[in-house]
């Protein structure tokens, strides 16, 4: 399973790209706003810093606009993906768009059926949302498993990109149902990283380390 970053703030997107990890990025238009940027300009950065593809989503209702905007959208950059939302709109759209060999992530995916229908609009991406089905009491991890199974039986192609994650242990339900892709966002990349005992254990390396480098200098260099 790949690992992107749901985020648009460029910092977090340089710290997590230096860890070597990083396989793209997924923004949404919320997250384009809080960084109070222009939307073509901040994800043109971001295509440029991140080797992998980098959702960005139309935000016309109908679908003449959405392939308006997605088709001026794929001019922004050559790894850049258009991200549709699931409607009938977001279908026509994303079936257009993909006619023209144009990468759509179909987002705001809460059902396998509406998983099935992306994928014959010619999705490259669907985006099951995980932690919002959470929110209202549904296992959002057996949506993830679901859609995958469906996509195995029925040979489709389109990538579970797994969405909306909230915690390292949707992570780890997402990958062992098949997941192609999980977005974490920043707070759940540093916490898949921590381990209360890995950090005992270096205090430990470490203070021996010292210990022996200051009693016999020379032995330590060997
Ligand atoms: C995915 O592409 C979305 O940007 C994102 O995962 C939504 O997450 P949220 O439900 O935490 O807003």
């Amino acid at each position: 399973m790949l690992l992107f970053l749901d985020t648009a703030n460029v910092e977090e997107i340089k710290e997590i790209n230096a860890w070597g990890v990083l396989s793209g990025i997924t923004t949404n238009p919320t997250l384009i706003v809080k960084e109070g940027k222009d939307f073509k300009k901040v994800v043109k950065e971001i295509c440029n810093i991140v080797d992998g593809p980098v959702s960005a989503e139309v935000t016309a209702t109908d679908a003449e606009g959405m392939i308006k905007q997605g088709l001026d959208i794929a001019t922004w950059a050559d790894n850049v993906v258009v991200k549709c939302p699931l409607t009938e709109a977001g279908l026509q759209a994303t079936a257009h768009l993909s006619k023209k060999d144009i990468k759509v992530n179909v987002t705001l995916c809460f059902s396998a059926n509406q998983a099935l229908l992306a994928a014959r609009a010619g999705a490259y991406f669907i985006s099951p949302f995980v932690g919002r089905l959470d929110d209202i009491n549904q296992d959002g991890c057996a949506l993830v498993e679901e859609i995958v199974e469906l996509y195995h039986m029925q040979a489709i192609e389109t990538r579970v990109l797994a969405a909306s994650i909230r915690t390292p242990q949707q992570v780890t339900r997402c990958a062992i149902a098949g997941a192609d892709v999980a977005t974490l966002p920043f707070k759940v990349f540093k916490m898949l990283v921590k381990h209360p005992l890995t950090d005992a254990g270096l205090t430990q390396f470490l203070k021996d380390w010292e210990k022996v480098t200051a009693e016999q200098p020379v032995a330590a260099k060997k």
